[in-house]
């Protein structure tokens, strides 16, 4: 079979390793072609390719990033953009196509299924917040990196005395933080599932202070928001998909408490580190049993699909229900977070 590969939307470690997999398995048990479309959805509007060999995918299991580049350019927004990919697909002679992304890339994809193409997705955001998957690769990386940094917070912050907040990625939810937050032992953790209560946050540092303990870790979300306007207070540019910019949360939040409680507070906003660098042990694994699925899912025709994680197994769902809403966090992590905070009463 000769099948297409692209990577869309943000990066994150373990991209490399899916499309080293699905390469070694295609042409290894197969004899499959591949073509890889550079730039995500770029590179089939501009039919811009590089070949996929067991050569060009040597040695970059490991690597971060991908070797097909990706970008954040939006089929919708072209006019004409869905006959263009249509048109180059075909001119390559594909009898599929594996795109690698969240729900914007998975979109584009369930759209191009509905026009004919053959897709298979394979679920990728940092975020972690896919529908209809247990994980995505990447994730596991990315609250490594934020762990640590709460772990090397706690020491500046109690040689000064201080109030640090770490704001962490989680546009619409807030895995990274309560994951990150609880690992790391923030004290207050704040995501965009719940309203920030600034009230309760300064009750929850003064509480520390008055207790013996002079600092305090605060991780936030990007995407955790202030109740008064019910919508993000900061960042204002949007993206290709519409979706907001934010950052800058982490700096209002510090200030906020710096003004209410009269404790020194400082920000650090973790950013793009947490997409960079080589991806864990678990999301080479998990990258690795995604990109041999997407193959499987090709030779038995069934298209339309994402390949997904569920409990310890690999299966897959329809493209319709990965992008039909955001997998936010639950209650039982909430629980447990709550739990390990003191009650208003004490
Ligand atoms: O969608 C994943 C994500 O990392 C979000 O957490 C963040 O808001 C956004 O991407 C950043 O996107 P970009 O890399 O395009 O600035």
């Amino acid at each position: 079979m000769r099948i297409g590969m692209l990577t869309g939307g943000g990066d994150c470690p373990g991209l490399n390793a899916v499309i080293r997999a699905a390469v070694r398995k295609g042409i290894l048990h197969h004899g499959d072609e591949f073509v890889g479309f550079m730039e995500g959805w770029r590179g089939v509007l501009d039919d811009v390719t590089m070949p996929l060999t067991l050569e060009t995918t040597s040695g970059i299991l490991h690597r971060g990033g991908t070797i097909l580049r990706s970008s954040r350019t939006n089929v919708k927004k072209i006019p004409g953009g869905f006959d263009k990919c249509v048109e180059v697909l075909g001119k390559h002679k594909l009898d599929a196509l594996i795109a690698l992304g969240g729900d914007d890339t998975q979109s584009i994809s369930l759209a191009l299924s509905e026009k004919g193409v053959k897709c298979v997705g394979v679920p990728k955001t940092i975020d972690n917040d896919l529908n209809g998957t247990d994980a995505c690769f990447g994730f596991d990386t990315a609250v490594g990196i934020a762990t640590e940094a709460v772990d090397r917070l706690h020491s500046t912050a109690e040689a000064h005395n201080r109030v640090m907040v770490c704001e962490v990625m989680g546009r619409d939810a807030g895995w990274i933080a309560i994951t990150a937050g609880i690992a790391g032992g923030a004290d207050v953790i704040l995501v965009p599932e719940v309203p920030i209560d600034i009230d309760e946050v300064c009750r929850l540092v003064k509480y520390r202070r008055e207790h013996g303990k002079k600092f305090s870790i605060v991780v936030a979300a990007e995407g955790a928001q202030f109740p008064e306007t019910g919508q993000a207070t900061h960042g204002t540019a949007v993206d290709s998909f519409g979706h907001a910019r934010l950052s800058g949360i982490g700096q209002a939040l510090a200030e906020e408490i710096e003004k209410r409680t009269g404790y020194e507070t400082r920000s650090v906003n973790l950013g793009h580190t947490q997409r960079g660098g080589t991806p864990s042990a678990y999301d080479r694994m998990l990258a690795t049993r995604y990109g041999v699925a997407a193959i499987d899912l090709v030779h038995a025709g069934k298209f339309g699909r994402l390949v997904v994680l569920k409990g310890t197994a690999i299966t897959d769902i329809p493209l319709a229900d990965a992008i039909a809403k955001t997998r936010t966090v639950g209650e039982d992590l909430l629980a447990v977070m709550k739990g390990l905070q003191p009650l208003a009463s004490s």
